[in-house]
């Protein structure tokens, strides 16, 4: 079992299953039957990666069984770009929950602080009106929806902002966190406000090409490689481990949240065996020195052209 977190005084599981490009229907019932066979308890999915209709499928199957009930999950899902706007929070946040077949989430995410409009075309940006959004956030804890809510992608003076005019804090703030992406401030910031790291892309995102290839946008030679760095290969061997599960225990080590994405149940098993070893301190030291920074940023949010003008762009223009 995965150890927890207080995440707005909810116990969440530190290891979590990501579901970003899980897009094929068997694929995902294969790797999630498995996740919860394992003992995953914690299922990260968000409107943007068209699956939460087969996952709230399958999670339907084993709440019927009765093998498990609601309150045995944590489910994370996001509010999609073209639902960060203040007026239409609850219509996207109820058609989660239809698809996912649940009458409440555990955590919702604002999935990046820049909103679209909606409709087909070149996006249109949202002018930026973030105390608003967040007040018709609040609005869905204090009608059920979620438990409670969150931030995903939003920098240090973003989060700030929050702090002051929020009634209800975030809980949480998801952001590109591997051995390359350390991002120590934005950690430290959070970390000293309660507010729980998530490290999306734990492992580098190996498989990140192939979604660049299938949306059509030239493949990208400069990703960095968390399963043959070799100061990560050298640690592993040292402790009979994989580099995937020594690039997740250092995030784990680091107090946060990992949710590492597999549909292959061999990697779903050995993804969640974090907790039967630990890193020393020389270990530790080592992989620190593997950060650099923004260079080794794999999320790329331009593939919505002219999102980096926008003014709550939250990261360094590169
Ligand atoms: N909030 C956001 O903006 C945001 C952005 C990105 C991701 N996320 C969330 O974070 C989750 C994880 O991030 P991610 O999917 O970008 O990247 P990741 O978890 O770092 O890497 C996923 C890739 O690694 C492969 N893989 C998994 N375990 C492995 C292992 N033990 N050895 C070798 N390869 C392995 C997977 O392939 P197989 O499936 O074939 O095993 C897949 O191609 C996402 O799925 C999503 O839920 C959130």
């Amino acid at each position: 079992m995965a150890k927890t977190i207080s995440c707005g005084g909810l116990n969440m599981p530190t290891v979590g299953l990501g579901t970003w490009e899980a897009r094929d229907d068997s694929e995902i019932e294969t790797a999630l039957n498995a996740a919860l066979e394992l003992g995953y308890r914690h299922i990260d999915t968000a409107a943007a990666y068209g699956n939460e209709h087969v996952i709230g499928k399958v999670l339907k199957k084993w709440f019927d069984s009765g093998k498990l009930s609601r309150d045995d999950l944590f489910i994370v899902t996001k509010l999609p770009a073209p639902g960060i706007h203040p007026d239409r929070v609850e219509k996207y946040l109820t058609k989660s929950l239809a698809d996912l077949q649940l009458d409440y989430l555990d955590l919702y995410l604002i999935h990046f602080p820049v909103g679209i409009k909606e409709g087909e075309g070149p996006p249109q940006f949202e002018k930026e009106e973030h105390k608003a959004l967040w007040q018709n956030m609040e609005k869905q804890v204090d009608a059920g929806r979620t438990k409670t809510i969150g931030l995903s992608n939003f920098n240090v003076k973003q989060i700030d902002k929050f702090l002051k005019f929020a009634r209800i804090k975030p809980a949480c703030n998801q952001i590109e966190l591997h051995v390359f992406l350390q991002q120590p401030e934005l950690v430290q910031f959070c970390q000293k406000n309660n507010i729980v790291v998530t490290a999306y892309s734990p492992l580098g995102n190996p498989g990140y090409n192939t979604f660049l290839k299938r949306i059509g946008v030239e493949e990208r030679t400069d990703l960095v490689n968390v399963l043959t760095n070799p100061i990560i290969t050298e640690i592993a061997k040292k402790h009979n481990r994989s580099n995937a599960q020594v690039a997740l225990r250092f995030l784990i080590q680091k107090n946060t949240v990992v949710i590492p994405k597999s549909v292959n149940p061999a990697r779903i098993k050995s993804n969640f065996e974090l907790y039967d070893f630990s890193l020393d301190d020389a270990d530790m030291k080592k992989i620190e020195t593997l950060d650099i920074g923004e260079a080794a940023r794999i999320v790329d949010w331009r593939v919505y052209p002219k999102i980096d003008e926008q003014p709550e762009y939250p990261f360094a223009k590169k």
